[in-house]
């Protein structure tokens, strides 16, 4: 008998669990920023696996899409936080063209959450903050730098975290804080009899709009 491929593989795997915490589009509040800390904390409460873990997407000046995961740093009126390097690629897109996609996916829950909007840096502060609360390992691969350029040998790196070890304590310049302010939010939640519920948040002004969306 011959191997099923690949493609039957993929179709017989489940997608979704069988059940889904509820989602009341009518009791939804005005602000999203409200509905995606109720989100994350109902995230956190049920275990889900890295509820933290958001993807991000930039694009260069002339439209190229890239896109990785980073951790979700904080969520604040202003909007949601990340950090990384300025000097990365990521953050050499953002000076170009300063807008993001972000995308949370719980899926032991069943929910998504899909945002939009213009990406700004926080100040020094914020990005020192950030840093000196990373553990030392995770701060000195900064301090090392040069994130996503080519590497030589894994001996290279070893020794420039060894030398980076002993500068904990001192800022690089180029961490930085960003905060994602939405234009859109989109709440996507998976239900029974693989129906989905969205929900749109659309800026206008100061005002949000919200709209059902078709699946
Ligand atoms: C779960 C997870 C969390 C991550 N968190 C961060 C982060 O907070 N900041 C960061 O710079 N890279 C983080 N990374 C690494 C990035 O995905 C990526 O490899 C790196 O930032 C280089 O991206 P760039 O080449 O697009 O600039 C994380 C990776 C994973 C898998």
């Amino acid at each position: 008998m011959s191997e099923p491929t690949w493609r039957d593989r993929l179709r017989a795997l489940p997608v979704f669990p069988d059940i889904f915490p509820d989602f009341d589009t009518d009791a939804a509040p005005p602000d999203p920023l409200v509905l995606l800390t109720r989100w994350l904390a109902e995230a956190v409460d049920a275990g889900v696996s890295q509820p933290h873990a958001m993807s991000v997407a930039t694009a260069s000046a002339d439209g190229i899409p890239s896109l990785r995961t980073l951790i979700l740093k904080d969520v604040t009126a202003d909007g949601l936080w990340f950090a990384t390097l300025s000097s990365s690629p990521k953050g050499r897109e953002l000076a170009g063209n300063p807008r993001a996609a972000l995308l949370l996916y719980w899926r032991e829950q069943g929910r998504q959450v899909r945002v939009t909007g213009a990406v700004s840096e926080g100040g020094r502060d914020l990005a020192s903050a950030d840093f000196l609360a990373r553990h030392p390992d995770a701060r000195a691969g900064a301090i090392a730098g040069r994130q996503s350029e080519p590497l030589g040998s894994l001996d290279e790196l070893e020794s420039a975290l060894a030398e980076a070890r002993h500068r904990v304590e001192s800022v690089p310049d180029d961490w930085s804080a960003y905060v994602v302010r939405p234009d859109t939010i989109e709440f996507w939640q998976a239900m029974r009899n693989r129906d989905q519920v969205r929900l749109l948040y659309a800026r206008n002004g100061d005002e949000w709009e919200r709209t059902l969306l078709w699946p």
